[in-house]
C-alpha cells in the first residue's frame, strides 16, 4: 500500500516537473524591469510616455497600428500630457478617410490612430494587456500576484532579446528571440540603438527605446490607470476611517448595559 502511494506521489511529481521544464522551455524569458507605474502608488513618468510616443511614431507605426487610441487622448494628464498645439500637430501628420466629403483629409485630434499598415502585424492598443510576462511556478499564477502581469515587461524583453538566429518557414524569415513563446517570430529587430534622438537628452539605447515604447503601449492598453489608482486609494482612505467611527459608535451604544454584572439568567 505503502510503495503504491509513494509510486503515485513519485510520478504525480515527475509528471509536474517534467510539465515545468516543458513550459520554461516555450514561455521564453522576460526581465522584471522597475517601471514608473508598478506598485499601488505608481503612475506613469510623463517624459517616458512622450519618448516612447516617439518611437511608436519613428519605427513601430511603419508596421503596426493603434487603432483604439483617439489621438486626444495624447493630451491627458496621467498620460503623456501633451499641450492642445501639440497634440493637433501631431495629429496632423496622420490622413484619415473621411467618409463625409468622399476623400482623405489629415487627422484631427478626434480621429483615432490608424489600423496596423502590415497585415501580419497585430494592432498594438491593447498589447500590453494581452501579454503576461510573468507565470508560474507551475502554472499557479503566482508570480504574477507578486510581480503584477508584467505586459510592459513583456514587450521591453521582447524587443530586446533577439539572438540574432534567423530561420526560414514556408517561405517567411523568423527571427530568433529569447523571449517570445517558441523562439521564433516573423517581426524582424526593430530597434538597434539610436534609432530616434530623445528631445530630453536621454541616450537612445535598445534597452531604454524598448522600455519607453513599453511603458508607452501601457498606457495605450490603460490610459485612466491613474485615475484607477487614486480612486482605490481613496477608498480605502475612506473605507478604514468609517471602520474607526463605527467601532466608536458601536462602543459608545452599548456603552450604558456594559460591565452592569447582570446576565439574563439572574
Ligand atoms: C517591419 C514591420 C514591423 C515593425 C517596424 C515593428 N513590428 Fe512588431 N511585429 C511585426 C510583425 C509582422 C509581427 C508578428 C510577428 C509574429 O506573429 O510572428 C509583430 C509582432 C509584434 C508584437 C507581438 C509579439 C507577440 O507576443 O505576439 C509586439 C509586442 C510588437 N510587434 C511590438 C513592436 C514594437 C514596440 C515596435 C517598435 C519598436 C515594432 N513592433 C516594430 C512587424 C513589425
Amino acid at each position: 500500500m505503502i510503495r503504491k502511494i509513494t509510486l503515485s506521489a513519485l510520478t504525480a511529481l515527475g509528471l509536474v516537473a517534467g510539465g515545468a521544464a516543458y513550459a520554461a522551455g516555450a514561455a521564453g524569458h522576460v526581465d522584471d524591469y522597475d517601471f514608473s507605474f508598478e506598485g499601488p502608488f505608481g503612475t506613469f513618468d510623463q517624459m517616458q510616455l512622450q519618448r516612447g510616443l516617439q518611437v511608436y511614431t519613428e519605427i513601430c507605426s511603419a508596421c503596426h497600428g493603434l487603432q483604439y487610441v483617439p489621438f486626444r487622448t495624447l493630451g491627458d494628464s496621467g498620460g503623456p500630457d501633451l499641450p492642445d498645439d501639440q497634440v493637433r500637430a501631431y495629429a496632423e501628420f496622420y490622413e484619415v478617410f473621411d467618409p463625409v466629403i468622399d476623400d482623405f483629409r489629415p487627422a484631427t485630434p478626434t480621429d483615432h490612430f490608424p489600423k496596423s499598415g502590415l497585415e501580419n502585424a497585430p494592432d498594438l492598443s491593447l498589447m500590453a494587456k494581452a501579454r503576461a510576462g510573468f507565470h508560474g511556478p507551475y502554472g499557479l499564477g503566482i508570480n504574477q500576484l507578486f510581480k503584477g502581469m508584467g505586459g510592459a515587461e513583456y514587450i521591453a524583453s521582447l524587443l530586446s532579446s533577439y539572438n540574432g538566429s534567423e530561420r526560414e518557414e514556408a517561405g517567411v524569415v523568423l527571427y530568433g528571440n529569447d523571449t517570445y513563446a517558441g523562439g521564433y517570430l516573423a517581426m524582424g529587430p526593430p530597434l538597434w540603438g539610436d534609432d530616434v534622438e530623445y528631445e530630453d537628452g536621454t541616450q537612445a539605447t535598445v534597452e531604454q527605446q524598448a522600455q519607453d515604447v513599453a511603458a508607452f503601449l501601457m498606457w495605450t492598453a490603460e490610459p485612466k490607470q491613474n485615475a484607477r489608482k487614486e480612486a482605490g486609494f481613496i477608498a480605502v482612505l475612506f473605507l478604514t476611517i468609517f471602520s474607526v467611527l463605527l467601532y466608536l459608535t458601536n462602543k459608545r451604544i452599548w456603552a450604558p448595559l456594559k460591565g452592569k454584572g447582570t446576565t439574563p439568567a439572574e
